[in-house]
């Protein structure tokens, strides 16, 4: 698998729809894998939704809740639309093509038909054309499509997703590779009922840890064009790991739940067709809620934080509280396994690093540390299992985290083959992939040099 697609909530589901190549453990030709859940958490796998056809195979897109049938396609109530790339190289001239397609469901999801108008966004001169993502405007009263089209994204306006005209276009920030996956949604301001709108885009290679990952711009949307503010400040990436990919946030989310909520790919084109895995290749993030958070001088960031669902699969916890750490005395837990949230508050006078070990064993470890001289978070893979498998994979990544008050808050989910890592309440989050031994499940909090303070420590194991 690779991106999410289609991701909606519709009728108590959430679904999840994904890059898929059925017949391969690396990328072909696609189709769009489904899955549903309830509670974010518990996944019941679907028979694959949409399949290659005479237009060519099946790339990234959305899906929305056609509440007022605009389309025409549900005899007047509600009903499923996706709208995806169709891709293929043109039978006769060989040239790559890239137009976005239609197909409905009047039954949650469990079975598609393809429009028989498809496509209905075409360009001939484009090759990078591609993920639609669409969403209703109030404002305007219809929807609007931001698709990548090279470097840059484009946004369309339609009546009844079927007639497509152009709005306008937007380019800033790091535009070294190919825009993909874009999506455009306002996000809550904490702590205020009030909105701005958020332009996420992924850029493939050129990204702040290497290859693939996302940046986001903050700012203004009128049903025609989105204004980014403060500009001066991009490129803003959403993660700081090698291994978030491809986010896009669920549609139709109910108000009355009101949260912007997402989920990403968890790899990297660099190595995502590489990674040692057998029968299964590649997964997505845990889903997070996006909000705005003030930073000062007029400047936001968005803040991910995991779902409150995870609260819901929490097992026994292991907790400390006031522990002195020094080099010679970590605090550790042996054994606590590889599926995990832990929470942990740290502060110190002097440390020139300090953080913790997770899946660790006599022969290998993941470090998830701050480096005070540096003023940087970062993810140190270098011993954390099999690396090898691809030259752009072992490493320390690191992150730039002023703390003048010397203490860390840290959120860190690890699940066997992933860390995701939340600083900050949230401000600041690194997600890399593992390949650890099974038994490599002792965990630790240790500092290099100097002496901190375990404030409080609560280690969640998280049921299977
Ligand atoms: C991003 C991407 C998309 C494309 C899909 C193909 O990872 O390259 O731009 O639609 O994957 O699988």
């Amino acid at each position: 698998m690779n991106d999410p697609n289609g991701m909606v909530f519709f009728d108590g589901e959430y679904h999840l729809f994904y890059q898929h190549n059925p017949d391969d453990t690396v990328h072909g030709p696609m189709y769009w894998g489904h899955a549903v859940s309830r509670d974010l958490m518990h996944w019941q796998h679907l028979p694959v939704a949409l399949a290659p056809d005479e237009h060519g195979t099946i790339f990234s897109g959305s899906a929305v809740v056609d509440w007022k049938d605009t389309t025409g396609f549900f005899q007047g109530r509600p009903g499923l639309v996706a709208i995806f790339t169709h891709h293929r190289s043109h039978p006769d001239t060989k040239q790559i093509e890239q137009r976005q397609s239609l197909a409905y469901s009047a039954d949650s999801g469990r079975t598609w038909t393809k429009y028989a108008g498809n496509p209905v966004l075409t360009c001939a001169d484009e090759p990078d054309f591609r993920d639609p993502k669409v969403f209703w405007h109030h404002g305007s009263g219809r929807w609007i499509m931001v698709l990548a089209v090279r470097n840059k994204v484009s946004l369309y306006g339609s009546d009844n997703l079927k007639d497509w005209s152009f709005l306008s276009h937007f380019s800033a920030g790091s535009r070294e590779g190919v825009w993909e996956c874009p999506d455009l949604f306002p996000v809550r301001i904490e702590g205020t009922d009030e909105y701005k709108w958020v332009l996420e885009v992924d850029i493939n290679p050129g990204a702040v840890a290497g290859g693939s990952g996302g940046q986001y711009f903050i700012g203004a949307f009128d049903g025609t064009e989105f204004t980014a503010e403060n500009l001066e400040d991009a490129p803003l990436w959403l993660d700081y790991g090698k291994d978030h990919y491809a986010g896009v946030s669920w549609s139709d989310v109910p108000p009355e739940d009101g949260r912007r909520l997402w989920i990403a790919w968890m790899s990297n084109w660099q190595y995502a067709n590489h990674t040692p895995t057998h029968g299964w290749r590649n997964a997505m993030t845990i889903p997070r809620e996006l909000t705005l958070r003030p930073v000062g001088d007029g400047n936001y960031r968005l803040v991910q934080w995991p779902v409150r669902e995870v609260e819901k699969i929490r097992g026994a916890a292991q907790t400390a509280a006031r522990k002195t750490v020094t080099k010679d005395t970590p605090l550790q837990l042996p054994g606590v396994g590889q599926c995990l949230d832990i929470e942990l508050q740290l502060e110190w006078k002097h440390v020139q690093e300090v953080g913790v070990r997770v899946c660790k064993s006599d022969a290998e470890e993941t470090l998830v540390g701050y480096d005070s001289d540096k003023q940087e978070l970062y993810v140190d893979r270098t011993h954390s299992g099999l690396t090898n498998f691809h030259p752009q994979f072992s490493g320390r990544r690191s992150a730039p985290l002023a703390l003048p008050k010397k203490e860390l808050s840290l959120r860190i989910l690890v699940d066997h083959c992933s860390v995701e890592v939340f600083a900050e309440d949230g401000r600041l989050s690194m997600t890399e992939l593992i390949f650890p031994e099974e038994d490599s499940g002792d965990f630790e909090v240790f500092v290099k040099n100097g002496r901190a303070q375990v404030r409080n420590l609560a280690l969640h194991r998280l049921q299977p």
